[in-house]
């Protein structure tokens, strides 16, 4: 499939609002890929596809997740959200997209991952910061996706991490990981 056909399964799949999310992570990803001398349509594409699973029931995320024997720890069966990225990885893979960087940054684009490349890392931050997205610091933290690929990274799970524990919500162990490997 051209990724003319993938823009239009993405907005044909999701809501009006996450397929702004969905071109907003195009765009910024595209933007940092040609700043970081990466691949800017590969950062497109990636971005395009990301959230295709998000709006999924969580329900029928776990089912779908069991059904592709997906790696799964206790707490994905406590959250499935944090299915969405695995479960489209595998779907795009089965759907003939073979671009190893761009399954990886789908896959891992709600954790991180300690070894994840510089694609995933784009797309990572690109999530965190395209244009829809408003919460405190996010002005701070797009000054920040220019200072390097790697201190962006870590500052923007820095202030997820943060987010998540005064909320009292769960932290996946390889989103705690991917920090400590990054700062
Ligand atoms: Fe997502
Ligand atoms: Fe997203």
């Amino acid at each position: 499939m051209a990724e003319i056909d993938w823009l239009e399964k993405m907005q044909s799949t999701l809501t009006p609002a996450r397929v702004a999310h969905s071109l907003g992570v195009a765009e910024t990803a595209a933007e940092l890929a040609a700043y970081y001398d990466e691949e800017p349509e590969r950062a497109r594409l990636a971005g395009i596809v990301h959230d295709l699973a998000r709006e999924m029931r969580p329900a029928d995320m776990l089912a779908e997740a069991l059904m592709r024997k997906l790696p799964m720890e206790r707490i994905e069966r406590q959250a499935p959200l944090l299915l969405h990225g695995p479960i489209e990885a595998s779907r795009l893979a089965e759907d003939g997209l073979h671009d190893a960087d761009v399954l990886q940054a789908v896959r891992l684009h709600t954790t991180g991952a300690p070894g994840m490349g510089r694609l995933a890392q784009i797309i990572f931050l690109a999530d965190a910061i395209e244009p829809t997205r408003e919460y405190p610091g996010i002005e701070e933290l797009r000054g920040i996706a220019k200072d390097g690929l790697r201190v962006a990274v870590a500052t923007c799970l820095k202030m997820q991490l943060t987010h998540l524990a005064s909320q009292g919500h769960l932290i996946h162990p390889r989103a705690v990981a991917t920090y400590n490997s990054f700062i």
